[in-house]
Parts: C-alpha cells; sequence; structure tokens
C-alpha cells in the first residue's frame, strides 16, 4: 500500500520520530560528503501551481543527492483541474514517475492527487496547510534545544497554512500551543478543536503576543499577507501591526526562545531586522532542514532507508 504525506498526521509519533532519526543520519552523511544514493534511478515530479524558492531547490537538490532526478512543472505546465483533471494527473504521472510533490492552491487538489496516484504524493505546501516546513522546524526545534520535553510553541500571525501544520503536528508530540493573532485571523476552528480533543497538547488562540509569549522556547511567524492574498496586503499590514515579532517581544519570551519563520520573510513588517538577524534567529538552520528533512520523508515513503 503505497503512503502519501499530505497532513503531519499521516505520521504516527513513532514514524515521525524515525523521519526524524533518518534526517539527522542524511544530514551528517550529506555535510561529511558521504553519498547516500538511496533514490538511484528515480524520478520526483514536482508540480507547483504557486511560487517558491526553498520548497524547490530543497527538493530538487535533495532528489539529486539521492541519486534521483526531479522535474519542475510550472502552472503554465500543468493546468490542475483546468487543462485536466488532477485525478487524470495523478494517473498520468503514476505511469512515469516514482513520487510526487505538490504546491497548490486547493487542499482538495492535494487529496485527489493522493487518492489517484498509484505512487507517494507530498503536500508542498497548500491554502490549508503546509506539513513539510513543520516537520522540519520540529527537527530543528529538536537539533538546538537536544530534546522535544516541556516544549512551548507561540505562533504569533495569521492562523493560516503553517499554523495549521503546528496545530496538527501538537496532535502527535506534546506542547503548549499558543497562536497569538488578530480577532478574525484566527486558524481553522475544526482543525483548533480536532487538536483539543486529541488531548496530548494544551492549545490555545489569543489576541495578545505578549501575554503569549513569555516563557516561550520558539516564537513563530510567517508573512502577514500569504501567496494568493496579495490583494489584501495593504489592508493586513494595518491589522496586524500589533503582532510583529520585535525586540520588546522576544525580550518578554526570554534569552531561552529561539525566533523561527517558514521564509520568505518580509522585513520591517511580521519581523524587524533585529531580530531575524539576531542571536536567538534560527532561521537559516530551519531553512536547510528542508533538505534534509523532506530527503528522509522522501526515502521513507519509499521503503528505501
Ligand atoms: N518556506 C517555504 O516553503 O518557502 P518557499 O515558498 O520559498 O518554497
Ligand atoms: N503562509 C505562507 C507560507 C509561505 C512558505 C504562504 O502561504 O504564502
Amino acid at each position: 500500500m503505497k503512503r502519501d504525506f499530505l497532513h503531519i498526521t499521516d505520521f504516527t509519533r513513532v514514524e515521525i520520530d524515525e523521519v526524524l532519526e533518518l534526517s539527522v543520519r542524511l544530514k551528517k552523511e550529506t555535510r561529511e560528503g558521504t553519498s547516500h544514493l538511496l533514490l538511484q534511478g528515480k524520478t520526483l515530479a514536482m508540480i507547483f501551481q504557486k511560487p517558491s524558492a526553498r520548497t524547490r531547490i530543497s527538493f530538487e537538490t535533495g532528489m539529486y543527492q539521492l541519486g534521483g532526478h526531479a522535474l519542475f512543472l510550472s502552472p503554465a505546465d500543468i493546468g490542475m483541474g483546468k487543462r485536466e483533471t488532477t485525478a487524470d494527473i495523478a494517473r498520468l504521472f503514476s505511469r512515469y514517475n516514482d513520487i510526487i510533490m505538490a504546491r497548490v492552491f486547493d487542499h482538495q487538489h492535494i487529496l485527489d492527487l493522493g487518492k489517484y496516484a498509484a505512487i507517494p504524493v507530498i503536500n508542498g505546501l497548500t491554502d490549508f496547510n503546509h506539513p513539510c516546513q513543520v516537520m522540519s522546524d520540529i527537527f530543528t526545534v529538536l537539533e538546538h534545544r537536544g530534546h522535544l520535553n516541556d516544549l512551548k510553541v507561540v505562533f504569533v500571525g495569521d492562523g493560516n497554512n503553517v499554523a495549521h501544520s503546528w496545530f496538527k503536528l501538537a496532535q502527535r508530540i506534546p506542547m503548549e500551543l499558543i497562536i497569538a493573532c488578530p480577532e478574525g485571523f484566527e486558524p481553522d476552528e475544526n482543525v483548533v478543536k480536532e487538536t483539543q480533543e486529541t488531548g496530548l497538547s494544551s492549545v490555545s488562540v489569543s489576541y495578545d503576543s505578549y501575554s503569549a509569549a513569555a516563557g516561550a522556547d520558539v516564537i513563530y511567524t510567517d508573512v502577514w499577507a500569504s501567496m494568493g492574498q496579495e490583494e489584501e496586503a495593504a489592508e493586513r499590514k494595518k491589522i496586524f501591526k500589533p503582532f510583529q515579532v520585535n525586540t520588546e517581544l522576544m525580550t518578554v519570551a526570554g534569552d531561552q526562545a529561539y525566533f523561527m519563520h517558514c521564509l520568505p520573510a518580509h522585513r520591517g513588517d511580521e519581523v524587524t531586522d533585529e531580530v531575524i538577524d539576531g542571536s536567538q534567529s534560527i532561521v537559516f538552520d530551519e531553512a536547510e532542514n528542508r533538505m534534509h528533512v523532506q530527503k528522509a520523508i522522501m526515502v521513507y515513503l519509499m521503503g528505501a532507508a
């Protein structure tokens, strides 16, 4: 039975730990220059309906390092659901390729790719979630803290795709997770509810980043206007202004707090230069780890470890 990675919760806690262990090994080998051609001769089809730097570069480079080949398919190449149905695209790619990674707008499209493809499908971001990002984030937290015990994560900003994946992670790894956001920008209430019902983590929504931040291990933020929301950017800038991550907020959080951001960052908006370039920031470790963790996810789904 083929496996997909469309949500963090597609993996059990044990499987998440196995992927993180595999990521440690692949990162070490990459750093040492030891080759690991675990996907030799395999091909990855990468479908992008939205722009990307990190996701494209990390998957393409990672696949090459594993001995495989990655194909980049832009919106002009694939008329997802327009030129042909998502189901037919899934069936077609299953005849040529060994694995699919897709970045799409509509979450239903990634679900359909998973349903109709005979090969593993990886979610490279949808309007709903971004599981590869948050798997890499938790790997980065583990790397820096050395453990995941007594973890407090404060997500400051829009209750959107990246935040949703943090909630899904909190269904597998115990943590105190607070999202501090303006009213009207809360995460999907079903995601919050299902996370609360899982009962593993303490999760809550706050409208005050300063009271939420105290004692946090991670202060996390994301852009105020995501891809596809460009027309709302000016209005959002005003609404989100009190939720900027700046030195004042990091001081309230404390010296133990790491600053994280999925990137790309809009410096001066959701984060100041001082914070993103400061000593508590681990954003480029986080970005690098996308590649190591996604290599592990591909190898794991292909049963090639
Ligand atoms: N964080 C992230 O997914 O970056 P890209 O949009 O550049 O891929
Ligand atoms: N929330 C952002 C994440 C980018 C990686 C977006 O969807 O544009």
